[in-house]
């Protein structure tokens, strides 16, 4: 059933995308939902050009015959579209439970809007239940989980930290580790994400704050547009 509330709002997104757009591509199985309705319009004539925000979303694009590009020869985009592990009534995200946080981050960025595909289960009223997902780099990973669980202290949390993959560690596209926080409840998402990101070690977390500018969610009374409230 979550499956197909996916795809339902996966399919619901392609109103968004018009002839001519360049397009930051999301990872995950509701971003694979929308690879494929895309490459079906494709198919059908539409022109489009993807900037893939993994290798797995970049082997299914091709697979499926949806033109493809990379931020270095396309560094502006006009829509990105994503799944989401969380989301909040400000559109502020969870991701990176599939590992591509950063690049997801990067193209989201580099596009003039984002918008959010997911089933209505990962809407919450407070972001944290799903661990939040901290890209790290190899070197020196012992201090910077040491220097994570002292910051989330210092901010009152009493969160573990777990190193995604155990003793064989998770790798990214980009070569990095993967620390998961269960946070529980994520109290000033502002104060967290600068706090992570003052870490050395720390490539970047997967709070997406500010970026996503509408959300589809289905659900079983269908799909509904969100945008975020104030
Ligand atoms: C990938 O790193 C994530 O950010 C995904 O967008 C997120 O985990 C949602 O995944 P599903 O669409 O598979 O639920």
């Amino acid at each position: 059933m979550s499956d197909d509330f996916k795809r339902l709002a996966a399919e619901a997104a392609l109103e968004e995308v018009r002839n001519g757009m360049r397009l930051g591509i999301g990872t995950g199985s509701t971003a694979e939902h929308f690879v494929r309705a895309l490459a079906a319009r494709v198919a059908d004539g539409l022109d489009v050009i993807g900037v893939p925000t993994s290798e797995r979303t970049a082997a299914l694009c091709e697979s499926l015959g949806v033109r493809l590009a990379t931020l270095d020869t396309c560094p502006e985009l006009d829509l990105t579209v994503d799944g989401a592990d969380e989301l909040d009534a400000r559109l502020t995200l969870i991701k990176g439970g599939g590992g591509a946080l950063l690049r997801e981050k990067i193209v989201a960025r580099a596009s003039a809007r984002m918008v959010v595909i997911a089933d209505e289960t990962k809407q919450v009223s407070t972001l944290g239940a799903f661990a939040l997902p901290v890209e790290v780099v190899p070197f020196g990973l012992r201090a910077t989980r040491n220097a994570i669980e002292a910051a989330i202290a210092a901010l009152g949390y009493d969160a573990p930290v777990r190193l995604r993959g155990g003793d064989t560690p998770f790798v990214t596209d980009g070569q990095h580790h993967i620390l998961d926080i269960d946070l529980g409840q994520i109290k000033d998402v502002d104060a967290l994400s600068r706090a992570l990101l003052d870490i050395p070690g720390v490539v970047d977390h997967g709070l997406f704050i500010g970026i996503a500018d509408a959300a589809y969610l289905a659900g079983a009374g269908g799909v509904t547009r969100l945008v975020p409230v104030p």
